[in-house]
């Protein structure tokens, strides 16, 4: 069996493991990085800074969560900032940092507006021990009143000549953080790689408006009965996620680090498929703690072992190749519902859904002509009827047992 070294190389950087830290609170101070460091982490991206002048006002709260039936936090809305803390302090952390943790890849998020702005911060990050850079040019909220976060990334232009003040001054690579909230990132990402950046990280949260508080009408997070619209990040931006990585590192090629939603190791499994080179973490974090870190390095490490590869770097893109455009999806390939009779607990949950979200197909083996069912034993087997099912998948997305419903080839 081949012995699995998690390293990778991404953007002419050696990290340890595939897995970092996004820029966010677990990485605005320090001591918590350290902690993420011992944890396990391959590197950190230290929450985004901006120069001494630019005044960061924080509101409180400034986070509200999404559930989901049973399901706490599938998503999380934030109205935070760019760091409010002294860039002198954490340049100074930066570089002691670095001394500590010689291995780890520190990068750090910045944003600033004019060239001679951005060009200063550049060359302090660089000064302070920063291994990469990383420019936020997509913060929903916030910034982009001040022409800066998402305001720079939904515009190519701006895009391409801040992107290249930032390389101009840099002698370290500089990836070039972009938002989810635009139709397509590829002309966007485009002018990022003609500007010399040495790779993009995507995605930033998603622009929302979490909900509202029915009895105050005020949308959450209140603050003092008054919200905005905030950045929707956790497990339910995963797919707009990977979207935005696989069109960028197909129609791009530019390295990519992927971030949005990820929880498990199967998850940045999915985020390598799609052409990350690293996969960033912020949400989950938040939410389980650092130690997270353990169980995607050893998941990641044990299903390379299965697949009989030896690094991450193999799996990256791998999946490309499947995405296709939908005209040149097979028509000859015909599916079909079928239903593991010894798995079902007959709850009737794909019956509904056939029956209201689909073509009718999936009845009760017992079901009588008044609508009762029958008192045989396995009256209450769902069974498919070959004629009406076409094969849509519907059933098996609301079956609560996995494997339960699988969708086979037809075989007339
Ligand atoms: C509370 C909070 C603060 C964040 N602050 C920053 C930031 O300062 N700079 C930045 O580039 N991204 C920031 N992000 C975005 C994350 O780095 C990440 O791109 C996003 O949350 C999606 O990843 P996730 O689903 O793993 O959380 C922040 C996210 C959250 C939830």
């Amino acid at each position: 069996m081949k012995k699995v070294d998690l390293s990778v190389e991404f953007c002419g950087i050696r990290f340890p493991n595939p897995f970092v830290l996004a820029a966010a609170p677990p990485t605005d101070d320090a001591e918590m990085i350290a902690r993420g460091f011992d944890a396990g982490w391959g590197g950190a991206v230290v929450k985004t800074l901006g120069l001494e002048h630019v005044e960061v006002n924080l509101v409180s709260p400034m986070m509200a969560g999404l559930s989901y039936e049973d399901k706490g936090l599938i998503g999380l809305e934030n109205i935070d900032l760019i760091s409010d803390r002294d860039i002198n302090e954490v340049l100074a952390e930066v570089s002691e940092l670095k001394k500590s943790y010689p291995e780890q890849v520190l990068i750090v998020s910045m944003m600033a507006g004019s060239e001679k702005e951005w060009k200063e911060i550049t060359r302090r990050v660089q000064a302070a021990g920063a291994d990469m850079i990383e420019c936020s040019f997509s913060c929903p909220h916030g910034m982009p009143e001040k022409g800066m976060g998402s305001a720079v990334g939904q515009d190519a232009g701006l895009t391409y000549e801040r992107a290249k003040w930032v390389v101009e001054a840099a002698e370290i690579p500089v990836l070039i953080k972009l938002t989810p909230n635009v139709t397509d990132m590829r002309p966007i990402a485009q002018k990022v790689k003609e500007a010399g950046a040495a790779g993009v990280t995507a995605i930033n949260t998603v622009k929302a408006l979490l909900g509202f508080d029915l009895d105050t009408f005020s949308p959450v997070p209140s603050v003092n009965g008054k919200s905005t619209e905030g950045g929707f990040s956790g497990p339910a931006i995963k797919p707009i996620a990977l979207r935005f990585v696989a069109d960028v590192v197909k129609d791009v090629g530019i390295p990519v680090a992927g971030v949005g939603g990820v929880v498990t190791w199967q998850d940045s499994v999915e985020f390598l498929l799609a052409g990350a080179g690293i996969v960033e973490v912020c949400t989950a974090v938040m939410r389980y703690g650092f130690d997270i870190v353990e169980e995607l390095t050893e998941g990641l490490a044990l299903y390379l072992e299965d697949k009989g590869m030896s690094s991450p770097m193999e799996l990256i893109g791998l999946g490309l190749p499947n995405i296709v455009s939908h005209e040149s999806l097979s028509r000859e390939y015909k599916a079909i519902a079928s239903i593991d009779e010894d798995l079902c607990v007959g709850c009737g949950q794909c019956i509904v859904a056939c029956r209201d979200g689909g073509h009718q197909a999936i009845e009760f083996r017992g079901r009588q002509e008044d609508g009762g069912l029958s008192d045989a034993d396995d009256a209450r087997i769902p069974e498919v009827d070959d004629e009406k099912c076409i094969g849509c998948g519907f059933c098996r997305t609301v079956c609560p047992v996995d494997g339960c419903i699988s969708m086979t080839q037809r075989e007339d």
